[in-house]
């Protein structure tokens, strides 16, 4: 292996934890180990030094498995998308925006995959932003069922921030809640439709129109299903064990009798009499409760969750999985067993879960997998557990190299959904996740314990996970039979932080992490403050702020494509500015803030397409970049860009001093024959803490728009007009170290004389109504809200109200 760095431990110059925002290239070679050759892999991928800060590489005899998880990072990296400044990061499912997606692109189906992939990044921040966007922020997790208090537990069970998550319990008991109306008493279960299942087109809407095709065959008949009463049940033990470690026993009683009365009921969908597998039960016209005919693939789901681990169950349904007649296809498995009269495998399109092989599903599926064979109630090997996994990471494949769209033929080679600008690269499963809690056997607890437990072929002679953050530390765990491949010695070997902590025998092992990083005590929690955020960011569009413009534009790639949040370097979807086709010598692009703060530099993410020698790339780095502020004064010049270019990737400029900047202009001139091309411009700057917050930073959502107006108080004078009835704005980021009972106080002006009644709520919970009387003179002036309760941590507050007159400054925190 010439590739093999032969070293033992560099230095250890960097552990576990990121700071937030600009990336991080001062690092992108900094190592707690240095085994597995950092660049190969990721010799194909866009955004490398992404890469190289934030994954663990892997080292496996399979290369179809390993192609694919380098892949699957690559696929991640396009889904974080920045929101806003106190907002922070989110995760989408489609590159781009969808009409029926929730705030800046947010779908709750998959999130609890989102957030379990995105466990295993270095960067820390991007699953808390995007935890905190459902458990406090606009986030909207009651559409479609999903397990995201599970997922977050899960997440805490990798990092070690108990911290973390026991600060968003509150918001975790809310979202819990959402879903009352759909539980039946009776039973003791959820019902759904297969729709808000995000799974149309199911066998329930099949049976109930017998597949006559109208609308309720797509949406599906409500049903108790095994998925959504399998989330719950999930979603109830964490909140129940949160709540238990903070000492609130009422709390925790009451979740754990949800938890254990959920998984009692479960067994009513468990067909025990004929099909021995997890079903839907029909609501409707069904009063002996009769399961459905037919196994789906949900049946799989429960397993993962850690209901039916025992042979009564996993071993009938496993039984099913490798069955040629159940689910095991060539690209499955399917997610209607083959054998059911409604099984289509040819269908193509949205969104048939009739037997296309669902990424979503199989994922379930391979984690249910994984519990069933460490539970040992039956006799899969892990050899079958090898041939599932493979044949997922084949099905991720279009034209031979690594891919995923949204489902697959379950027989043929080819996507059943992959719509072109829509469907690229769709993130709605977990694969990583599964290679490094599956595979290669890293199961995240809450204890100081490191667990591996792989789940290999027996002819396996080695393996590599190098460099994952686990509880503050980045782990190493190298598996050498002959002691060759690593020189480290024969066996397992584990380092933290660059430091051997185990060696011996086997694959498997349990070992005692070093004791630095231990929580601190629940009571004691202080929610750490933000570190930056991205000003530039517009996650709302034309017409809104910051405002985006450049001398010359390409019809395609309005310039907004370079503040929207989304990061990725593709030429399908579009997501960038470029000059192609410009007559100029030179152009500029311009950002412009509604408020100055202070800079130091700015993130330019280059497009670059000439770098790939098969296709005639019209687009290349700068030959030269010079950046202005709003007056025109230089803030940095660089004549030889071209050789320090960083293309299709991220690069820090850094100015010549940090100055009050609300504008920048950067002007690029090209390379002689070609254009130039920005994917994102990022400004990051040290997060506001308070206690005022202007009105200017908070989120837009509804019926508001930035105006100038110089009796603001401001030395900037960008106030928000809330015009209508239905205005809304959300401030987040509002920030509290310990939680406290504060006194809220919103400055604004307001010119009528009626009065008018704002809506207030924090963290999604209302808070109470303030009154705005007509205000005296042209000053502004401040209205209280009194006892409100902020969370440890990022708070959001919403103001719902407005009308012709209204403008708001700012939100003081008293
Ligand atoms: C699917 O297509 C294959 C040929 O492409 C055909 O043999 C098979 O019968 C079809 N299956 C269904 C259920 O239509
Ligand atoms: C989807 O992929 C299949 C197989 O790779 C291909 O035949 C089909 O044309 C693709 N459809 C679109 C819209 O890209
Ligand atoms: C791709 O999709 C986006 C978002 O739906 C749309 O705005 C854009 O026009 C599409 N591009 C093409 C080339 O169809
Ligand atoms: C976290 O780890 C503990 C074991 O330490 C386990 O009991 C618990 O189920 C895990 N939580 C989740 C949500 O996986
Ligand atoms: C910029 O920094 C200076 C010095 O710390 C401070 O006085 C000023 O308020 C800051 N400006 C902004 C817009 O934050
Ligand atoms: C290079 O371009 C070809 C043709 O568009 C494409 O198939 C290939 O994936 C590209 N390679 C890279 C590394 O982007
Ligand atoms: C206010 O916003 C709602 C949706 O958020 C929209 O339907 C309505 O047209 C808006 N009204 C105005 C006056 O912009
Ligand atoms: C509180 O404010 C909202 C938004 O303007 C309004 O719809 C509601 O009627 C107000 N409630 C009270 C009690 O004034
Ligand atoms: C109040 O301000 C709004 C917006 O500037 C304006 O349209 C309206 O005429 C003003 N009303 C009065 C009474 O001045």
């Amino acid at each position: 292996m010439s590739n093999l760095i032969v070293v033992a431990i560099l230095a250890v110059l960097w552990t576990g934890t990121i700071a937030q925002g600009p990336p991080l290239l001062a690092n992108s070679n900094v190592k707690a180990t240095a085994f597995l050759d950092r660049d190969t892999p990721i010799q194909g991928f866009f955004g490398q030094t992404f890469l190289k800060d934030n994954i663990p590489y892997i080292d496996i005899p399979d290369k179809n498995i390993q192609d694919v998880y380098y892949y699957r990072f690559s696929v991640l990296q396009r889904h974080l998308r920045y929101t806003t400044a106190g907002t922070g990061y989110m995760i989408t499912e489609f590159m781009q925006p969808v009409d029926y997606a929730g705030p800046f692109g947010t779908i709750d189906a998959a999130a609890g995959h989102h957030i379990e992939e995105a466990q295993w990044l270095r960067g820390t921040f991007y699953n808390k932003d995007y935890i905190q966007l459902w458990t406090r922020g606009p986030g909207d997790s009651a559409r479609y069922t999903h397990w995201i208090m599970n997922a977050a537990a899960t997440a805490a069970n990798v990092t070690g921030d108990v911290g973390f998550l026991q600060a968003q319990l509150p918001g975790m008991v809310r979202m819990w809640h959402q879903w009352d109306y759909a539980f039946d008493p009776d039973v003791g279960l959820y019902y759904v439709n297969p729709l808000w299942d995000a799974q149309e087109y199911s066998l329930p809407g099949f049976v109930t129109t017998d597949g006559v095709g109208n609308e309720l065959e797509r949406t599906g008949p409500q049903t108790y299903r095994p998925s959504i009463n399998a989330y719950m049940m999930a979603n109830a033990r964490a909140i129940g064990a949160i709540a238990a470690k903070l000492g609130y026993l009422r709390l925790s009683s009451e979740f754990s009798t949800y938890a254990r009365d959920l998984q009692k009921a479960i067994n009513t969908l468990w067909d025990a009499a004929d099909q021995q597998f997890f079903v839907d039960a029909i609501r409707a016209g069904n009063p002996g409760f009769d399961p459905i005919q037919g196994r789906e693939q949900v049946g799989f789901y429960p397993f993962r969750f850690g209901i039916g681990l025992d042979s009564i169950h996993s071993e009938p349904a496993t039984r099913q999985l490798f069955d040629p007649d159940g689910f095991f296809t060539r690209y499955g498995p399917s997610t209607l067993e083959r054998r059911n009269q409604y099984y289509d495998p040819n269908k193509s399109g949205c969104c048939f879960w009739q037997g296309q092989s669902w990424p979503f599903s199989t994922a379930h599926t391979l984690k249910s997998l994984a519990s069933i064979i460490r539970s040992g109630a039956t006799s899969v090997t892990a050899e079958q557990y090898h041939d599932l996994l493979s044949i997922y990471a084949t099905t991720q494949h279009k034209d031979g190299v690594p891919y995923v769209a949204e489902s697959h033929f379950p027989e043929k080679d080819g996507w059943s959904a992959n719509s072109s600008n829509h469907s690229e690269h769709y993130m709605h499963s977990t694969y990583n996740d599964i290679v490094i809690t599956g595979l290669l056997g890293l199961i995240p607890r809450a204890d100081d314990i490191l667990e591996i437990s792989p789940i290999i072929p027996p002819d396996w002679t080695y393996f590599a996970l190098e460099n994952v953050p686990y509880h503050g530390f980045l782990i190493t765990v190298l598996y050498d039979e002959g002691g060759g491949r690593y020189n480290t010695g024969p066996g397992l070997t584990i380092f933290a932080d660059g430091q051997p902590i185990y060696n011996g025998k086997g694959t498997s092992a349990t070992v005692q992490l070093p004791s630095n990083n231990a929580q601190q005590p629940d009571a004691n929690y202080q929610a750490p403050p933000p570190l930056e955020v991205n000003v530039a960011a517009n996650p709302y569009g034309l017409g809104h702020w910051p405002r985006a413009s450049a001398t010359y534009t390409y019809r395609m790639d309005d310039p907004y494509k370079a503040i929207d949040g989304y990061l990725f370097y593709d030429s399908v979807p579009d997501n960038r500015w470029t000059s192609y086709g410009s007559p100029n010598d030179d152009d500029t692009l311009t950002i412009q803030l509604p408020r100055p703060w202070n800079l130091s530099d700015v993130v330019l993410a280059i497009y670059a397409d000439n770098t790939n020698r098969s296709i005639a790339g019209t687009i290349a780095c700068p030959a030269a970049i010079e950046i202005t502020d709003g007056n025109g004064e230089t803030l940095a010049s660089i004549s030889d860009y071209a050789s320090k270019c960083l293309p299709n990737d991220k690069s820090i400029i850094a100015f010549d001093r940090e100055s009050e900047l609300d504008t920048i202009n950067v002007n690029f001139t090209p390379q002689d024959g070609y254009a130039v091309g920005v994917c994102e411009v990022e400004m990051w700057a040290p997060a506001n803490t308070g206690p005022w917050y202007n009105a200017v930073d908070a989120l837009a959502v509804a019926n508001t728009t930035v105006t100038f107006d110089q009796s603001a108080g401001t030395s900037f004078g960008a106030v928000l007009a809330a015009y209508a009835a239905t205005s809304e704005i959300e401030f987040s980021g509002i920030y509290s170290a310990t939680g406290e009972t504060a006194t809220l106080r919103l400055d604004y002006k307001y010119n009528e004389t009626s009065e008018v009644s704002l809506g207030v709520s924090v963290n999604q919970v209302v808070a109470g109504n303030v009154t705005l009387q007509e205000t005296v003179g042209s000053g502004y002036t401040g209205v209280e809200v009194r006892g409100v309760h902020l969370l440890k941590g990022s708070n959001f507050v919403t103001i719902y109200g407005g009308g012709d007159g209204v403008f708001f400054a700012g939100l003081g925190v008293l």
